[in-house]
């Protein structure tokens, strides 16, 4: 059964019972709308910790004056069901004074692998989610924290945050779930038409495409990018964000491909911006 935690001082006495008890946390941040790529991280958390916190939070600082903060999916007794489905110990669902009292003014800024990809798109994003993942880790204190590779930017963003500032957590990448047809599933998949969803299946088959080239020796980033925005840009409403290839996990510029790199994409659809990534392994 799990329990509902909605205050930071509830929380903090939650952590306290478990490691009096001797018990290892693992720890699942999340916005909610939970899916199957939300179970992954919760099951792989189970495998490795103890106790599992997850938390259930829309984290207003991490979306921009434009962006889906208002219209984003809530949906608290399917998560809840999902949460306990996966035998999670602790929801944390704090209301958003909790997090961000009157009076709040304190931020946490990752620099250098936050100028590419989406930090370059969402100027604003990743000191947000930074921030909160920040004040999410000293209220949880997690041993171990599990995030998704479907956003590879936010893993090494946080992982270059806790190796700066001596944090405790380990982060866990935990690989991209897919549904069958092979796009990656995502809370805002919801808001695509079905001519859209259709159409968005170019991102996980560009991403192919880019892995069989390079299995088959192709060493040159700019012939790979190459291939994979024009299948992309075959779809019918796809608008490119970007696709570009980087050392993973520097995000360094990159020559040929001699090293593991990350090859990213962002996609509009409509108002929809879907993201995808792969990482290729020099064979
Ligand atoms: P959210 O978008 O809810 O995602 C929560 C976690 O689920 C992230 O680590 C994300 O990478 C992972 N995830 C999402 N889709 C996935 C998929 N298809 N396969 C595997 N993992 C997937 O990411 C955030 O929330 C926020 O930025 C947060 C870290 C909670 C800070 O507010």
């Amino acid at each position: 059964m799990a329990t509902i935690v909605e205050t930071v001082a509830a929380m903090r006495v939650l952590v306290a019972e478990a490691r009096q008890a001797g018990k290892s946390i693992g720890f699942v941040p999340t916005m909610g709308a939970l899916h199957a790529g939300h179970l992954a991280l919760m099951q792989q958390a189970k495998k490795n910790c103890d106790i599992v916190v997850v938390s259930i939070f829309v984290n207003p600082t991490q979306f921009g004056p434009n962006e889906d903060f208002t219209a984003y999916p809530r949906t608290w007794a399917e998560d809840l069901a999902v949460c306990r489905s996966a035998g999670v110990d602790a929801v944390f669902h704090p209301p958003a004074r909790e997090l961000y009292p009157d009076g709040w003014g304190t931020w946490v800024e990752v620099t250098g692998v936050t100028d590419k990809l989406c930090g370059r798109s969402r100027p604003t994003h990743f000191r947000g989610v930074a921030t909160v993942v920040t004040k999410l880790f000293n209220i949880v204190q997690p041993d171990q924290a599990f995030f998704g590779q479907k956003d590879a930017q936010q893993v090494i963003v946080l992982r270059k945050m806790v190796r700066d500032l001596n944090m405790v957590p380990e982060i866990v990448m935990v690989p991209i779930v897919r549904d069958e047809d092979g796009l990656a599933k995502s809370s805002r998949n919801a808001y695509l038409s079905s001519e859209q969803r259709q159409a968005a299946l170019v991102l996980s088959q560009g991403l192919a495409k880019a892995r069989e080239m390079a299995a088959a020796g192709e060493q040159e980033p700019a012939a790979i990018r190459e291939a994979v925005l024009s299948h992309i840009q075959s779809a019918p409403q796809a608008n490119v964000d970007y696709v570009e290839l980087y050392s993973f996990p520097d995000l360094a510029e990159i020559a040929v491909l001699n090293q593991d790199v990350l090859l990213a994409v962002a996609v509009r659809f409509g108002a929809t911006r879907l993201i995808d990534n792969i990482i290729l392994t020099p064979s």
